[in-house]
């Protein structure tokens, strides 16, 4: 089975964003990169920055600062130097920066690392690079990014970041500084999740929190993709958005019967791999569900629970459980392939990879608004606009 080998036919207000969505994902292969070269697209990257000045830089910046992993109390907005690049890095003048649900954790310190205190929280962005040391970084100057922010360097809730050259996407023109705040973390990883689909065969995949910006984008590439999918969601009204969205399955885990529900989706559809954003129990859940050599992959921890499970499912029903992130997929692809992929994500940003934004948020209101989005998260993402 080639799951993303077919190619649905677009509708015309789809071809009029650009879109030609056909999967290329599953290699770095030459013949693809060279027609990315020769595809206009490839072309208006390399050709966007020239037309663009450089502002003249400011000695001091405001920024979000972190005193203590205590979450929204410990963030507070401050004056601090306009950092200079190291080499292989470029500095961005930030245009919106996005609020995920790794950056909650991480001013918790409850993600997967920390970084020493104070920092500046905030792990993606978009803006226009205004600096860099050394010849690829000094070739980015004056374009149009998205970035992402790893290691121990402060974060993008800023008015400027540093980051790796490599680290940056350069936009294509008609992605707007607001899709591409949202580009990296949940399109590429909604990308990469379906990869594991396609590599593995499987016939059917489940999903948790469906109802979350990356389950949204996961469904539309499955219903482009023609791959049968279970949505689970945790509240009556997310079943019928999800429903509008073109998903044929989904189930409300608060709702009686949701187990035994579950149990027979899975095997109608032969249902084999699961991607699970909740952990605690679900993954067990979930492997009961499924057929035998079923797997979950856990890419999230919204229950902020311990993943637990039987030895059972594991041994005698020949199961398995594993993670998955971002950052170790992104550090397994060439710059090319990174490019190149990153090609293909940006012409499904106005569609299938949208990110519904629900509202822009100045430095200075920061708390409020990532209070508000921790309250309502399946209401749309806010931006932090410097
Ligand atoms: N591993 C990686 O590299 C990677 C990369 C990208 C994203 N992620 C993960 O992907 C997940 C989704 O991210 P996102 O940005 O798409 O989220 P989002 O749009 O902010 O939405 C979060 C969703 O999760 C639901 N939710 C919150 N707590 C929950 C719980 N305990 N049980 C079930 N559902 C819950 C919310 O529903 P309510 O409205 O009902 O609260 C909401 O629909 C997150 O866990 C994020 O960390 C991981």
């Amino acid at each position: 089975m080639r799951v993303y080998r077919e190619k649905k036919t677009l509708g015309a207000s789809e071809r009029n964003e650009g879109q030609d969505f056909v999967d290329h994902r599953s290699q770095d292969n030459p013949q693809r990169l060279h027609a990315a070269i020769v595809d206009p697209d490839a072309i208006a990257l390399f050709v966007n920055a020239f037309s663009k000045g450089v502002p003249d830089l400011p000695a001091m910046m405001r920024a979000l600062k972190l005193s203590a992993y205590d979450g929204l109390e410990a963030l507070r907005l401050v004056e601090k130097p306009v950092p200079e690049p190291k080499a292989g890095q470029v500095l961005i003048k930030v245009e919106a920066a996005a609020v995920n649900p790794s950056d909650l954790m991480f001013i918790r310190g409850r993600y997967g690392f920390t970084k020493p205190l104070p920092t500046v929280p905030g792990f993606e962005a978009s803006g226009r690079v205004v600096a860099g040391n050394g010849r690829y970084p000094r070739w980015l100057v004056g374009r149009r990014v998205a970035c992402g922010v790893q290691g121990g360097e402060d974060g993008t809730w800023a008015e400027y970041v540093l980051v790796d050259a490599k680290g940056c996407i350069p936009l294509l023109p008609r992605v707007s500084f607001e899709q591409g705040a949202s580009l990296l973390v949940n399109p590429f990883t909604a990308w990469a999740l379906l990869e594991q689909a396609e590599r593995g065969r499987h016939r059917a995949v489940v999903q948790t929190a469906a109802a979350s910006a990356l389950g949204q984008m996961v469904l539309r590439l499955a219903v482009r993709a023609e791959l049968p999918m279970i949505h689970i969601v945790r509240r009556a009204e997310q079943v019928e958005a999800l429903r509008a969205l073109g998903a044929a399955v989904v189930l409300d885990s608060s709702a009686p019967g949701f187990n035994k529900a579950l149990a027979r989706h899975c095997n109608d559809l032969a249902a084999t791999l699961a991607l699970d954003a909740v952990a605690g129990d679900t993954p067990a859940r979930l492997l009961r569900a499924m057929p035998p050599k079923s797997k979950v992959v856990v890419y999230g921890a919204l229950s902020e629970q311990e993943v637990k499970l039987s030895p059972g499912e594991l041994i005698f029903r020949d199961q398995g459980v594993e993670g998955f992130w971002l950052s170790s997929y992104l550090g397994s692809l060439s710059l090319p392939g990174l490019l190149y992929r990153a090609l293909q994500v940006q012409r499904a940003l106005a569609t299938d990879l949208q990110t519904k934004v629900r509202s822009r948020i100045p430095l200075e209101e920061a708390v409020a608004g990532i209070r508000d989005y921790q309250e309502r998260m399946t209401s749309g993402k806010i931006l932090l606009t410097p």
